[in-house]
């Protein structure tokens, strides 16, 4: 019964989460078609202060936006300010974070071979890598660095893919997978929580003094620009992470950090090509190299076959060995009915009842348990490299 209602708690805050990272994300992609659609406005405009035109056509209507140099005459009484989609985002994340990987099914998370972490233990790394990379983040785009945008975004994605490595040595794959997402969805709130935000503040503040912003609020608004750019960037990355969250050839890979450290790189780069088109720039080279890394990526994570040669195939596996060896190591959790307390159902869809169904997933069973130890989950059962390579021979033969 406890997994069951866990399950449906785990799918009630995801569904939130995803629609308000969509409102968010949304919002965002909208203001910035918004900005490079603007055209200069007829003189009468002008002259109320308008330095952007534009009319757009939706749901049966037809709209009217104009962006102001500075701000109108008077403030008007309702403004829209657009950042509790991006609040809500976080708070359903953490929630999330908590339901599914801190007081959830503990193999997500904790890899005893790497670092037996109690539930304590995990939430103070994983909350303190969370706050203190934010923190490191605020104090560089205080420093005199945040004037080189380039040199910026160098360091910020050095910092990023010293702290995916991080989490792989001290977290399962998966766990340290959504670790690095988090990292970055935090930067991402902070940066409307403490920069975006306060500079919007200080705008309206000096408007309804009636008084022309001054330098204090001109520093605040260029970095506040700034900060979203940085967001702008990391938009595409945050979201592959998210998703790829559910596909273990990314997190069960042995060199997991690294390949997410290439999948950054690569969003990020396909970025760019939208961020300079956006400014009238063209560059097609920017989405082939891209695609032709994401190739390179593809065939570098390629799941390899053991040669023939390896020690295990010489002799048969019988299998009656193998039926054993399932029942010890996979079916708690991968039977019609899982004995394990965390499972209602078999996990993935995948019921390892007998050799017969596991013959059915032979090429995901090898990808999860012999080339990757993604399985059994947390190693709980503590499988052995010999046996994943007696369970990589007999499943060779059974081909
Ligand atoms: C403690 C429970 C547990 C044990 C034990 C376990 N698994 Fe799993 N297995 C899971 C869960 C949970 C998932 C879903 C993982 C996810 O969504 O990331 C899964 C997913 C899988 C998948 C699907 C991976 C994919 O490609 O999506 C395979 C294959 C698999 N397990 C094989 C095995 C084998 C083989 C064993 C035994 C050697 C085993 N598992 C032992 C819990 C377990």
């Amino acid at each position: 019964m406890h997994a069951y209602l866990a399950d449906w708690l785990s799918l009630i805050i995801r569904w939130f989460h995803v629609i308000a990272g969509v409102a968010w994300i949304g919002a965002s992609f909208y203001f910035v078609w918004l900005d490079n659609h603007l055209r200069e406005p007829p003189d009468w405009k002008k002259q109320k202060g308008i330095k952007g035109d534009l009319w757009a056509i939706h749901g049966g209507g037809i709209y009217e936006v104009a962006k102001y140099r500075l701000g109108p005459e008077q403030m008007p009484r309702k403004l829209h300010w657009f950042k509790w989609e991006a609040y809500s985002t976080l708070m359903s994340g953490m929630a999330l974070l908590f339901a599914v990987y801190y007081f959830g099914n503990p193999g997500y998370l904790i890899d005893s071979s790497k670092l037996a972490l109690s539930t304590g233990g995990a939430i103070a790394v994983g909350m303190g890598t969370l706050v203190g990379v934010m923190l490191i983040y605020e104090a560089l785009i205080r420093s005199p660095l945040s004037r080189n945008g380039l040199a910026f975004g160098a360091v910020l994605f050095v910092i990023l893919v010293a702290v995916s490595w991080a989490m792989f040595q001290v977290f399962a794959g998966r766990g340290a997978f959504i670790h690095v997402g988090a990292v970055i969805g935090t930067i991402m709130v902070a940066n409307v929580f403490l920069g975006i935000v306060p500079a919007q503040r200080a705008l309206v503040g000096a408007i309804e003094r009636g008084e022309e912003p001054d330098a204090h609020v001109a520093l605040l608004a260029e970095r506040a620009k700034l900060r979203s750019t940085h967001n702008n960037y990391l938009t595409l990355p945050v979201i592959f992470i998210m998703i790829s969250n559910h596909y273990p050839m990314f997190y069960g890979h042995a060199h997991g950090w690294a390949v997410l450290a290439a999948i950054g790189f690569i969003t990020a780069f396909a970025r760019h090509f939208f961020n300079l088109r956006h400014q009238g720039i063209t560059r097609p080279s920017i989405l082939v190299i891209s695609a032709v890394l994401t190739l390179g990526l593809i065939w570098a994570m390629a799941p390899s076959r053991p040669d023939a040669s390896q020690a295990a195939d010489a002799e048969q596996v019988s299998d009656i060995a193998i039926t054993a060896l399932v029942e010890t190591h996979c079916q708690g959790c991968h039977a019609d009915r899982p004995t394990h307390p965390a499972f209602q159902a078999p996990p993935a869809g995948i019921s390892l009842g007998t050799l017969e169904q596991l013959r059915e997933h032979t090429d995901q069973v090898y990808q999860a348990s012999v080339a990757t130890d993604y399985m059994p989950l947390g190693n709980t059962t503590g499988m052995t490299r010999e046996e994943r390579d007696m369970l990589g021979a007999w499943l060779r033969q059974a081909e």
